[in-house]
């Protein structure tokens, strides 16, 4: 496996693969990589003909009073995750390849960006737009792969893709979960041992949240969040900082209850932001378009 660090090396090695024909499939990662990460490389893998992960904590989609500094790392940990599988390499750039001095050019997210997590993270979305597209100049992907658990980067990476006109496939595969439904993340590092515990509240909250949109009963979403709200709040050490009921492709609020729909949450357990949402489709919708990967 090879370890590339500078753009011009990563696209001279994408030209090269391109140029024998071979797909590229592409992992962007800010490492301290867990199973949700590896579910991703494994679909790259079963996908195209070489698969490279990207490892980059992108300080630009960090707010200034947010987890820059101590987001976790574990370098020797994610190399051996990532060379135990079939990755042709891992691009591990630093901050000053691709952020040279007097860097000034940015993406801005209108929009779908200022909403749900962009409503308290202003310049996240923005910097998070960036570096992928930076990332994608510089390994040229013809399949790029996302998690789920990040709805909101993944419609804004649809987005990105459309709009600058990138020729690269989205793929959104499922979130990844430990054995209690805690969605997987780095940042569950974070949490000690009571916190942890309270952190299962998210996916009970979201699982109550879509028996209730299919149970009929309720028409208006604004009462399944006033319910969702008062289970959360049951939970010790939890503050809520959002709970939107939303559609898939363009995130707008719901007022009444449709399908599909996709519920999204942040909340903080002590100092520790997490965030978590559940695609709910009516019985009918699953039925028929049940699918392991997203596609919309
Ligand atoms: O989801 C992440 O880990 C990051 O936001 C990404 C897509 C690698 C960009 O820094």
């Amino acid at each position: 496996m090879q370890v590339i660090t500078t753009v011009k090396e990563m696209q001279a090695l994408s030209k090269k693969m391109k140029a024998e024909g071979r797909s590229i499939g592409f992992v962007p990662t800010m490492g301290a990589l867990h199973e949700g990460h590896m579910s991703l490389v494994r679909s790259s893998i079963n996908d195209n003909d070489i698969t490279i992960v990207s490892i980059f904590i992108n300080p630009t989609q960090f707010g200034p009073n947010e987890d820059f500094n101590r987001y976790p790392k574990d370098h020797k940990g994610d190399m051996k995750k990532i060379s135990a599988l079939n990755v042709e390499a891992v691009f591990l750039p630093g901050v000053a390849e691709i952020y040279p001095k007097g860097f000034s050019t940015f993406l801005y997210v209108g929009g779908i960006g200022g909403v749900l997590c962009g409503a308290s993270r202003p310049d996240h979305f923005n910097g998070v737009a960036t570096v992928v597209a930076k990332l994608f100049n510089a390994v040229m992907p013809e399949r790029a792969y996302f998690g789920q658990k990040d709805f909101q980067q993944t419609v804004v990476i649809r987005k990105l893709v459309k709009e600058m006109n990138f020729d690269t496939d989205i793929i959104v595969c499922p979130i990844v979960r430990e054995p209690d439904g805690l969605a997987m993340s780095s940042r569950n590092a974070y949490l000690n041992e009571e916190e942890r515990m309270s952190a299962v509240i998210l996916n009970k909250a979201l699982h109550y949240g879509r028996e209730l949109m299919l149970s009929g009963r309720e028409k208006q979403t604004s009462s399944i969040r006033a319910k969702m709200d008062a289970l959360i709040k049951s939970a010790p050490l939890v503050t809520i900082e959002y709970i939107e009921i939303v559609g898939p492709q363009y995130l707008e609020k719901m007022k009444d209850v449709t399908f599909p729909a996709v519920i999204c949450l942040a909340i903080k357990i002590g100092n520790t932001r997490l965030i978590d949402n559940i695609i709910v489709r009516s019985d009918e919708q699953s039925a028929v378009s049940f699918q392991q990967r997203e596609k919309m």
